[in-house]
């Protein structure tokens, strides 16, 4: 793999061993919630205490995990692969942590609250921003109310232009820990794979959009990716 142009993409099983649930391996419920009544702009609008509660409790819950082993294996292909890319569907900071330099958010990220009003993100991670109170922002005069810096469902995926660019332009294309339900990041497969790049998937089960991978690992991120990593540098 040395001297290829990589790139990964993640989503929540890469963080199931650190103690953050996935979304869709508890019956459709995400902590006790339907994913509809929490991450949707309509939900925030008709009842942003919930949404609101229900996002620093993750937040709060973020500062209480650390990186797993497939966290820091990534960071070791970072370091020693000169063209990579890490694109990350997950809101936590665990591939940051766990060592990784450069990490696109496309659904965005816990640590940052974004503006209701001018739209602009701060990093609020203090004790007094992770109460159930709302957060009120530092940039306008009469100070606004805060909302979760997420990409919620109806709502455009960051980074996009980025993202496709180095899809469209990648030999290995690996996908960790995803379910491959949520579009446009499940489709980043096809765009790898039209250009000829050879397609990797390590996840716990076969997902939904599994045959679109030439290999599949199935196993615990945690478990199997630092193998593997290992492998693919003797390559
Ligand atoms: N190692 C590898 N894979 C695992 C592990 C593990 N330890 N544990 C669970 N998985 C797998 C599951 O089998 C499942 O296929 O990770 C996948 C997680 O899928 P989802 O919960 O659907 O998560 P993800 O694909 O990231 O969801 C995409 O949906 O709700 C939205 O915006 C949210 O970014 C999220 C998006």
């Amino acid at each position: 793999m040395r001297g290829k142009k990589v790139v990964i993409l993640t989503g929540a099983g890469i963080s199931a061993e650190s103690g953050v649930r996935t979304f869709r391996d508890n019956d459709g419920l995400w902590e006790n919630h339907r994913i509809e009544d929490v991450a949707t702009p309509e939900a925030w609008r008709a009842d942003p205490q919930l949404v609101w509660k229900f996002y620093q409790a993750r937040r709060r819950q973020m500062n209480e995990v650390e990186p797993n082993p497939a966290h820091e294996a990534l960071a070791k292909l970072e370091s020693e692969i000169e063209d990579f890319t890490l694109i990350t569907q997950n809101v936590d900071d665990l591939h940051e942590r766990g060592g990784s330099n450069s990490v696109i958010h496309m659904h965005g990220r816990l640590q940052t609250l974004r503006c209701e009003t001018s739209k602009q993100i701060e990093t609020r991670m203090s004790d007094s921003d992770l109460t159930d109170d709302y957060v009120y922002c530092n940039c306008c005069a009469e100070p606004s109310r805060m909302r979760p810096d997420i990409v919620w469902f109806g709502e455009m995926p960051m980074h996009m232009e980025e993202i496709y660019s180095a899809g469209e332009s990648c030999d290995v294309f690996i996908v960790v820990g995803s379910s491959g339900h949520v579009y446009p990041a499940a489709g980043m497969v096809h765009v790898a794979r039209s250009i000829g790049a050879h397609t990797i998937l390590v996840n716990y089960e076969m997902p939904a959009n599994g045959e679109d991978f030439d290999e599949v690992h199935l196993g615990k991120a945690g478990e199997i990716l630092p193998e593997l990593v290992e492998k693919w540098l003797a390559e």
